[in-house]
């Protein structure tokens, strides 16, 4: 039996996309071959990435010019490889909104000047900013869209004086976007996407320009993965499959409804919290997520107690990350509003015993 998964990734799937899963496990498209057991140099498993491609282009609404790709090694690989490609010995400006971003800074000072104009270090990252001072000459300006340890997301796109770069790991596809904002933007599959094991990668024409240098080295660059269609190797051919079903299932119901679903998933939490002081959300109101719901116990002895009755009562993954303790939802697209309102529930009858 499924029981309500909060997980902040790998996360919740749609169970339609598992099901098309489990039948192409057996039979890719009609082929007579399995999904897992099927070359990615054939003709029906060009079909299933060129469509995730397509779905991506629409779904983020990325122009013609933008270059996407399916790469392997996690959000984390990206950290070094969008540094490496692009910095070359140049400045770039880090916003440091927490765990992911500090990461982002520590790999690209191997390969040029990282200057960080605002750290919400200090602040215990509850906020995100709205805008910082540019430093001169920057070859680009990277931030996190979603901070899926804190719960703190950016309410708007903001501005690089050079070519703008985004961990989107866990809030890409959430709500409408407009693409042509983002010179390079990137997310691990396993929040919004689809599985682990495979990372969305779009890039502007002059990102992909800048990224040209016979320094770099071969799995690494992004000039090549591009003109080899995201085949320079085997790539993650489930990953990919998947990725092109849960777009499928988005574009079905609009991207509107979903960001429409998401803001009401959160907002019925957000309201909880705020309703009573039996409970505190972690994030300032105007960077709260829409992804990430943080939250903690006025009283932290509850915490531990809470979790243990919630996992009883079949609702999963509600531990905050290791590093900063207290509660956190994980609600991404494919989190069902019904998990969210029996959640809620839980919660207010968690209250009602324990207040
Ligand atoms: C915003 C963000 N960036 C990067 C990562 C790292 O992703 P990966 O595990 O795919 O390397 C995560 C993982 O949770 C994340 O939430």
């Amino acid at each position: 039996m499924r029981i309500h998964n909060f997980s902040a990734g790998p996360a919740v799937l749609p169970v339609p996309v598992l099901e098309e899963l489990r039948e192409n496990l057996l039979e890719l498209n009609g082929s007579g071959i399995g999904l897992m057991e099927c070359s990615h140099r054939s003709a029906v498993f060009q079909a299933v990435i060129d469509g995730a491609m397509e779905r991506v282009r629409r779904v983020l609404a990325l122009p013609e010019s933008h270059t996407v790709l399916f790469l392997q090694g996690g959000a984390s690989m990206q950290f070094l490889m969008l540094a490496q490609n692009l910095l070359q010995g140049g400045t770039a400006d880090y916003i440091d909104t927490g765990t992911w971003s500090a990461k982002a800074v520590k790999e690209a000072k191997r390969f040029g000047t990282v200057n960080v104009p605002y750290s919400g270090a200090d602040s215990a990252y509850v906020s995100v900013p709205r805008d910082w001072a540019h430093s001169d000459d920057v070859v680009y300006t990277h931030y996190t869209s979603n901070n899926t340890v804190r719960g703190t997301q950016f309410q708007s796109v903001p501005s690089s004086p050079g070519l703008l770069v985004c961990d989107a790991s866990s809030d890409v596809a959430s709500k409408p976007m407009d693409g042509s904002r983002f010179d390079l933007l990137y997310a691990g599959a396993q929040k919004n996407l689809g599985p682990s094991g495979v990372t969305l990668v779009c890039l502007s024409e002059r990102a992909l320009e800048r990224a040209r240098s016979a320094d770099t080295p071969t799995m690494l660059d992004y000039g090549v993965h591009a003109a080899k269609g995201s085949m320079f190797n085997t790539p993650n051919t489930l990953g990919i499959f998947v990725i092109e079903r849960m777009l499928a299932w988005v574009e079905a119901q609009g991207l509107d409804a979903v960001g429409a679903t998401n803001a009401r998933k959160a907002s019925s939490l957000y309201d909880l919290f705020d309703s009573s002081d039996f409970w505190q959300g972690c994030a300032d109101v105007d960077s709260r997520s829409q992804m990430n719901v943080t939250w903690r116990l006025r009283d932290d002895s509850l915490t531990a107690p809470l979790v243990e009755q919630a996992l009883s009562a079949g609702f999963s993954g509600l531990k905050g990350h290791r590093s900063v303790g207290g509660l956190r939802a994980s609600i991404y697209n494919a989190c069902p509003e019904a998990s969210v309102t029996a959640l809620v529930d839980f919660l207010k009858e968690f209250e009602r015993t324990h207040g």
